[in-house]
């Protein structure tokens, strides 16, 4: 028998079970380590990135090269670097890791130490850097899974806290200075007697022009010189330069489980907050002012349509009171024979909503597992991945989705839409980004996704999306379909012209503002990380943002579909879905503002790079956002001629 007393520790039970799977899915960034003293700590290296400048904060470029390009002349380890592997997703956002020469020891502090014999630059070589150091560039180095960051001092709060990557050189007086020289703090946490744990890493690089390898063969030993004198590679002749590095370890309260506390500082939470409940406040009283008129009148018309209706019926020989009655007859009753009409062009929305929904489910479950802590960034790239996996399996639903769309639009081109509910969006998507990708490839940036693993994803859409898509739309072609709650007329009616903000291109334009206005601060965070190399992680707001969007499409679409079919016109579907999918627009637009203020690309390509993925993701949010749209006015035309008596 179930008892109260038993519930606690059935919760505890459940408490453990859960937090089990949950360390499951975190293994590799979230198991510990433990060093003994004079152990060997591996410090690994991962590609360059544009950072935001600090004269203007504007980043200048957007493509990442390998560490190991031959232009920098970093030290490579002894048999050539080895690539550590990575998730899918992780090779997908650019992420190369390889082994370093560096040898640190735990415990083990060290100064003054060359990596490796000295590097020759030539003129070229020279040119190279000095231009990457003037756009900014960092290193990114991993140990222990953790990033070398650069110690920051938040102005408003006074904590201090660790910025990802730290740079390549510094500009001053107009001069390029190349950093050869790396001072590693690492923090590290006793457990126990010689259990030691990496908590933390910072490094501050410096510019010493007069370094030198004093020691021969296995000893590394070397004299930094004059730290007044920087290192300045020469664009006309040859420059010598000497890698070195110092190492001081130091001891930390931090614990293993708040180590990435430090890295994930929130900027400027009350800021954040404020705009995001400031939004909400304002949408959701916006909603639900214009839903209680909306029902109320709602209610009315059918009130009054159900009325007349049984006038008519009933009151045969009151020929007067008909008359009446269709006199009354107006506003969105009216087109009822034809609402549930087909659209025009029925395969190209039903494809699209099948994608919209796929689109849908994949956004929602990645944002939802970041929000329980699934996809912690100690995990790198595992947001990536789930999001590819989550698209993946959702071919289903896609498939589904489209299918039943298209059934009830009474669609004859099946076979058509088979094929092209599971290809259409993505072979959009995959030839543009394969068309950047080749820019990238040529600007012999490490960012080019690599040929290997366009193929991995070519080989997972083709084996698991494709049949997982036509099974889905299988099983939508063969449910039966409910019929629509009132009867079709065989003539369509004739549309009255529109006017003013009911004409489709300004309809659609203010329904886009809305649901834009409610997320685009979050949006602004989103593009920071993205662009300038930052870890996002404030997946808390942007569920909220994602739940804003969503209600918001809903709302305002609903409204506009009302008005449309007020005044006579029964074309909604296309109509709900654009005008929902408008959004998209304004990400477009916004992301060109964020250009123009934030960004000030020094090539071609990085702008045609930037405006490239700006596209992509445009498009990709038109078509999830107008799905939302569009289900939203499903539902409301369904509900409301349902509640209607016709005949
Ligand atoms: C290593 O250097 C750090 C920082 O200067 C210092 O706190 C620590 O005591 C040093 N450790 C050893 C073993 O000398």
């Amino acid at each position: 028998m179930f008892t109260l007393d038993r519930l606690p520790t059935g919760l505890a039970l459940f408490v453990l079970t859960s937090s089990q799977l949950a360390s499951a899915f975190y293994l590799p960034g979230i198991t510990p380590t433990n060093y003994k003293t004079g152990d060997l700590v591996q410090l690994n290296v991962n590609h360059l990135t544009p950072s935001q400048s600090q004269k203007d904060a504007n980043v200048r470029s957007a493509f990442s090269f390998d560490y190991y390009h031959h232009a920098f002349h970093f030290c490579q380890p002894d048999g050539g670097p080895q690539s550590v592997s990575e998730s899918l997703g992780s090779i997908l956002f650019g992420d190369r890791i390889q082994t370093s020469p560096y040898q640190l020891k735990m415990q083990v502090n060290e100064t003054c130490r060359a990596v490796c014999d000295e590097a020759v630059f030539e003129p070229r070589d020279a040119k190279f850097v000095n231009r990457r150091i003037h756009q900014s560039y960092n290193l990114n180095w991993l140990v222990d899974g953790l990033p070398a960051g650069q110690p920051y001092k938040d102005p408003n709060t006074d904590t201090e806290f660790y910025m990802p990557g730290f740079a390549l050189g510094g500009v001053q007086n107009e001069q390029p200075r190349l950093n050869n020289h790396y001072d590693i703090l690492i923090d590290y946490h006793e457990v126990r007697r010689e259990q030691h744990r990496i908590v933390g890493i910072t490094v501050e690089p410096s510019s010493f022009g007069e370094s030198k390898r004093t020691g021969d063969g296995e000893d590394h030993s070397a004299d930094c010189g004059n730290p007044d004198v920087p290192m300045v590679l020469d664009e006309d002749g040859q420059s010598r330069v000497t890698w070195t590095y110092s190492v001081y370890w130091r001891p930390s309260a931090t614990s293993f489980a708040t180590r990435w506390d430090k890295y994930l500082h929130v900027y400027d939470p009350k800021i954040h907050w404020f705009s995001l409940i400031n939004s909400a406040v304002i949408v959701i009283f916006l909603i639900g002012m214009v839903s209680t008129v909306l029902v109320r009148t709602l209610r009315k018309d059918i009130k009054r349509y159900n009325r007349l209706d049984q006038l008519g019926l009933d009151d045969l020989g009151g020929g007067d009171s008909v008359e009446d009655g269709v006199v009354e007859d107006s506003g969105w009753k009216l087109v009822h024979g034809d609402v549930f009409r087909a659209p025009k062009h029925s395969l190209a929305l039903a494809v699209l909503v099948g994608n919209g929904a796929q689109l849908f489910m994949m956004t929602g479950f990645t944002i939802a597992f970041a929000v329980i802590g699934f996809l912690s960034p100690s995990n790198r790239g595992s947001l990536a991945t789930v999001m590819i996996l989550l698209y993946t399996f959702f071919g289903f639903i896609g498939g589904y989705v489209s299918s039943r769309v298209y059934k009830s639009f009474s669609g004859t081109k099946w076979k058509p839409l088979f094929v092209l509910t599971p290809s259409a969006v993505p072979a959009i998507v995959f030839s543009v980004f394969f068309l950047l990708n080749l820019f990238v490839w040529a600007r012999q940036s490490s960012g080019a996704v690599p040929f290997t693993t366009m193929l991995v994803i070519i080989g997972i859409w083709f084996v698991i999306t494709l049949p997982l898509s036509i099974a889905g739309s299988w099983i939508g072609f063969k449910q039966p379909q409910k019929d629509a709650p009132v009867r079709t007329n065989q003539i369509p009616r004739q549309i009255p012209p529109a006017s003013g903000y009911l004409r489709p291109l300004p309809g659609i334009l203010i329904v886009g503002v809305l649901p834009f206005g409610a997320i685009f601060v979050e949006l602004y965070f989103v593009m920071n990380s993205l662009w300038s190399h930052r870890i996002y992680y404030m997946f808390g707001f942007l569920f909220l943002s994602f739940g804003l969007l969503i209600v918001t499409s809903a709302a305002v679409t609903i409204l506009m579909v009302y008005f449309v079919l007020c005044a006579e016109n029964y074309h909604w579907q296309w109509r709900a879905f654009a005008s929902s999918g408008a959004s998209a627009i304004y990400v477009f637009a916004y992301s060109l503002l964020y250009w123009a203020r934030m960004l000030n690309f020094s090539s071609f390509t990085g702008g045609l790079l930037y405006l490239g993925y700006s596209l992509l993701i445009s498009f990709l949010w038109f078509v999830m956002s107008g799905t939302t749209g569009f289900f939203a006015s499903w539902v409301f035309v369904h509900r409301i001629y349902g509640s209607l008596k016709v005949d």
